[in-house]
């Protein structure tokens, strides 16, 4: 059944939104471990070769989760190449917010109210996001102008917008093929994304 046919266009634009990410969330559910295999395998060999890649130093990455492509072959490939690499931690302060925390080899790792493991918020672990070269976002569901559905907390909307304008950081979205949809319902808040990398396409946006 189509992404159409399962979303109502006579609903409101949230319960639109919601009823996307209820279909397209349970799709890469059910993607088996072999897709979801080769889709690492295809999401870093798209990401080692964009374009400045190998001149940038800070990477924000994060850890799949809900049936996420699995980044977890870039982030070694990422420290192979010498690079530091970040990962997102709920602000303990302002709600809605995240940090990013440097991410090694030997970082432990504490699961946060989303079950989702996250280092320590050590103070002298933490970079500014203005301060990343590269943000890769995770996503729901994505369209062909770049436009971005998340699971709905707005924390990637609310943290990017701390991005100054012209800001040089690339965010860069992660995405499975089943994740990209005719078009996202839009919110004023969104944050649209300047690439996505999908196993079977790179897309450029600027
Ligand atoms: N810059 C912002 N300032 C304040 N609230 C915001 C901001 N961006 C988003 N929000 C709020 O966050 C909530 C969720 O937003 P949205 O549905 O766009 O989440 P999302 O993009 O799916 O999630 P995420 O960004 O976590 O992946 C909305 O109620 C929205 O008002
Ligand atoms: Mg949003």
């Amino acid at each position: 059944m189509s992404t159409a046919t399962q979303i109502s266009t006579l609903a409101d634009t949230s319960t639109q939104r919601q009823q996307l990410r209820t279909f397209i969330r349970r799709q890469r559910q059910q993607l088996s471990p072999q897709q979801q295999q080769q889709a690492a395998q295809d999401l870093l060999q798209h990401a080692l070769a964009l374009p400045g890649l190998t001149q940038q130093q800070h990477f924000a990455l994060y850890l799949a989760n809900d049936g996420e492509a699995d980044t977890y072959p870039l982030i070694q490939a990422l420290w192979q190449l010498g690079k530091s690499v970040y990962l997102p931690v709920l602000h303990p302060f302002a709600a809605g917010y995240l940090l990013f925390v440097r991410y090694d080899k030997d970082t432990l790792l504490y699961p946060n109210k989303f079950g989702i493991p996250e280092p320590f918020a050590a103070c002298h672990r933490l970079l500014p996001v203005q301060q990343l070269d590269m943000i890769f976002t995770p996503l729901v569901a994505f369209d062909a102008a770049g436009n971005r559905l998340g699971m709905g907390g707005g924390f990637y909307d609310r943290t990017l917008s701390q991005l100054p304008p012209g800001s040089e950081c690339q965010v860069i979205g992660l995405a499975h093929n089943c994740q990209q949809v005719d078009a996202v319902p839009g919110e004023a808040w969104d944050i649209p994304l300047q690439q996505i990398i999908t196993p079977g396409k790179y897309f450029d946006f600027r």
